[in-house]
């Protein structure tokens, strides 16, 4: 066990601009596992997440909405399906939860910016260049990419105001160095890019002030300017722990850790981040690890294309640990992936039903259907199988191959402990290097040897003799619970609801859940009660969940549509006289009926008043039956020209009032009242 050891990670705190889509949750699942995951290990675990709430971003949004900016907010953080509620949801295990709004953030946020003004590297100046609102960054023309915002490509304003500003390049030599000759950033790939394209050109004074809006945190010595928003923001990771602030007392302790962002954001991590911690004299991050992005069609996901993927719907559906185990899973943590629907379904089928369910499955069915839930005594750890789990364990390693065609249950029993035996160390090598997914598909190689072991040991064709066979069979089915025991631990930072249930199930004490244990084959104790219990994984029907997604998808689409759309009205004029040549007379409905082969049409035999029926066809069929139209007054234009519909002529057209509701198209036809004669002019 290492004790003492300490770990502080955090998430980028995310913008409530809007409600948070799957790309923030893998991001927080992400971070989540790894606290988790040293949670484990036995160390002391400190994992920060939280919201960015000023900028002025925020305040365009709340006026909109037509709230106060702080309304707008709490209504997404701490609201119904909000932040909080989504975290909780997932299960994440943040121990704190900073809202840069909140009191102790926001003096921390003034002391730290006066201190960085006393040490000279803020002064007072003024202020050109390009800016992008919805990024809240300031770009130099050069940065420009086809003119407009190189991270989200939409345009940029100019922008001229009295600012303050940050001494960035005087600690260009320094970042450059923290860059190119440790590893604090990663995946090393970005190192080159943040080299290449930020330091490489030369790195500007950063301008940290604005007055053009008064949403964020005043600078306290000249109070019209607000704190730039990413100073306000990269400073949390510090305010979180007590920093300028006696909310906390902590700092020390935590004081340097561990940021996982996103890699649009990279350059404010890897750069603003350290000089300001510079500036500060204050310990820079022990690593920055930018993660890569979920894309959708290969493009990226936002609430302004209208093509975000919903958690909470997907985690409803499926399972909050299928969804946090499909994202760790999928996606290489440092580069991007496409998520799809498909491929979150295919992988709960494939590794969670087919490969961890129906080991576990198997197994504890097994156990029960042969030993009544419990393996006799003499059923665990052989001799030999211990000395070679421990020296699969010291790094050695061992030949375990049979000649072609053989059959040596041993040599099954020797490769199946050697490989769970190995497997604790491979996937500490990953998780510490940021590979949840190399980690997870370690694991997956072990369950998928061990479902082969079933095969290769025919547990059932054992069964048959039990007099000859039991002790083998017994044997066969403790490793069986061993192996699903080691994979159980090292899967509980990924699923840890799942896997409670799993050792529950097999019946581990705490003591062979540990990460100790994990890497100690045996630690089950013989004697355990397996109890077959529910199926943690069930097997998902691809076609009728996606027919659901997409239902669900549509109608929550729909709830974001403008409750009623109307038709703009047109700007050309026409004359009075022009108007006059339209005769719109009242007509009753003598008869009504839906045309053959056409789904649109009803044909209307009306009383204009003229004497003789006037036949209208009028493509309403999908909002009125015929039977609901006889006896009703309406409204035609009866000097239309004749025209042939379906091969039925109509004379005129009825009017009726339209609109768009929630996007579905409604249509009223014009009724009038049944005490106007057919026939009466409209005018
Ligand atoms: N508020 C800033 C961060 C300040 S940190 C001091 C911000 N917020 S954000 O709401 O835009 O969240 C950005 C982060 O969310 C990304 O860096 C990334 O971690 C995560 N993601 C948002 N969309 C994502 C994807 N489509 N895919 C993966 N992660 C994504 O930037």
């Amino acid at each position: 066990m290492e004790e003492n050891k300490r770990f502080y990670v955090t998430t980028p705190i995310y913008y409530p601009s809007d409600k948070l889509h799957i790309g923030h949750t893998y991001c927080t699942v992400a971070t989540d596992t790894i606290a988790r995951y040293h949670r484990l290990k036995g160390e002391e675990v400190l994992f920060l997440t939280g919201t960015d709430e000023h900028g002025q971003k925020i305040e365009n949004k709340a006026k909109e909405a037509g709230v106060t900016p702080q309304e707008f907010v709490d209504n997404i953080v701490e609201g119904p399906r909000g932040v909080r509620d989504l975290w909780k949801l997932m299960n994440i295990s943040n121990d704190r939860f900073i809202r840069t709004t909140d009191d102790y953030h926001v003096k921390a946020i003034q002391r730290i910016f006066k201190k960085m003004y006393d040490n000279g590297d803020i002064y007072k100046g003024s202020y050109k260049g390009k800016y992008c609102t919805p990024c809240e960054s300031f770009w130099t023309e050069s940065q420009l990419k086809d003119g407009c915002c190189p991270d989200c490509g939409r345009p940029v304003t100019d922008a001229e105001e009295e600012a303050y500003f940050f001494r960035l390049s005087k600690y260009a030599d320094r970042v450059r160095d923290l860059l190119e000759n440790t590893d604090f950033l990663e995946p090393r790939s970005r190192v080159n890019e943040m080299v290449r394209n930020f330091i490489d050109p030369g790195l500007e004074d950063l301008c940290v002030s604005r007055t053009s809006f008064t949403w964020g945190i005043p600078v306290d010595f000249d109070p019209k300017h607000v704190v730039y928003v990413w100073v306000d923001a990269l400073s949390n990771y510090i305010t979180a722990l007590g920093y300028e602030n006696d909310k906390y007392d902590d700092y020390k302790k935590w004081w340097p850790g561990v940021n996982i962002v996103g890699k649009e954001i990279v350059r404010f991590h890897s750069i603003i981040w350290p000089a300001m911690l510079m500036s500060l004299g204050e310990p820079l991050p022990k690593k920055c690890f930018g993660h890569g992005w979920l894309l959708l069609d290969g493009g990226k996901m936002s609430k302004s294309k209208g093509n975000v993927v919903d958690p909470y719907l997907l985690a409803e559906m499926f399972g909050v640990d299928a969804l946090r185990f499909f994202l760790m899973r999928t996606f290489p943590f440092g580069s991007d992936g496409n998520f799809s629907n498909e491929l979150l379904i295919q992988t709960i089928n494939v590794d969670l039903a087919n490969d961890l369910g129906n080991l576990l499955s198997r197994t504890t069915a097994m156990v029960g259907k042969y030993f009544g839930g419990q393996l006799p005594a003499g059923s665990g750890i052989t001799a030999d199988e211990s000395q070679l789990a421990s020296l699969i364990r010291m790094g050695s390693t061992v030949e375990l191959t049979a000649p072609e065609g053989e059959v040596d249950p041993v040599l099954y029993d020797a490769q199946l402990v050697s490989a769970a035996s190995a497997l604790r160390n491979i996937y500490e090598n990953e998780m510490e290097h940021f590979a949840p997914h190399k980690a997870l598909e370690e694991i997956f190689k072990v369950i998928q040897r061990a479902n082969k072991y079933i095969d290769e040991n025919a547990p059932w064709a054992l069964a048959k003799d039990m007099d000859a066979n039991g002790d083998r069979l017994a044997h066969v089915l403790y490793n069986l619970l061993e192996t699903t025991r080691v994979c159980g631990i090292l899967l509980t930072p990924f699923m840890p609801e799942s896997m409670a249930k799993l050792f529950s199930q097999i019946g581990a004490p705490a003591e062979a859940q540990t990460w100790d244990s994990a890497d100690l084959w045996g630690s089950l104790p013989e004697n355990v009660t397996v109890t077959k219990g529910e199926n943690l994984f069930p097997r998902v029907d691809m076609e009728s969940a996606l027919t659901e997604l997409e239902a669900a998808a549509a109608e929550a689409k729909k709830a974001t549509l403008p409750a009623i759309e109307l038709e703009p009205q047109l700007e050309e004029k026409v004359d009075f006289d022009t108007f006059c040549k339209s005769d719109f007379r009242v007509v009753k409905v003598k008869a009504c009926e839906a045309v053959k082969k056409s789904d649109k049409l009803l044909r209307f035999t009306l009383d204009d008043g003229t004497g003789t029926d006037r036949q209208i066809l009028s493509g309403i069929h999908k909002f009125y039956e015929p039977e609901q139209l006889v006896g009703k007054n309406l409204v035609a234009i009866v000097n239309l020209p004749p025209r042939k519909m379906m091969g039925h002529e109509s004379n005129g057209m009825l009017l009726s009032a339209i609109h768009t509701e929630k996007g579905e198209e409604k249509l009223h036809l014009m009724m009038v009242d049944d005490s106007i004669p057919a026939g009466a002019k409209l005018c």
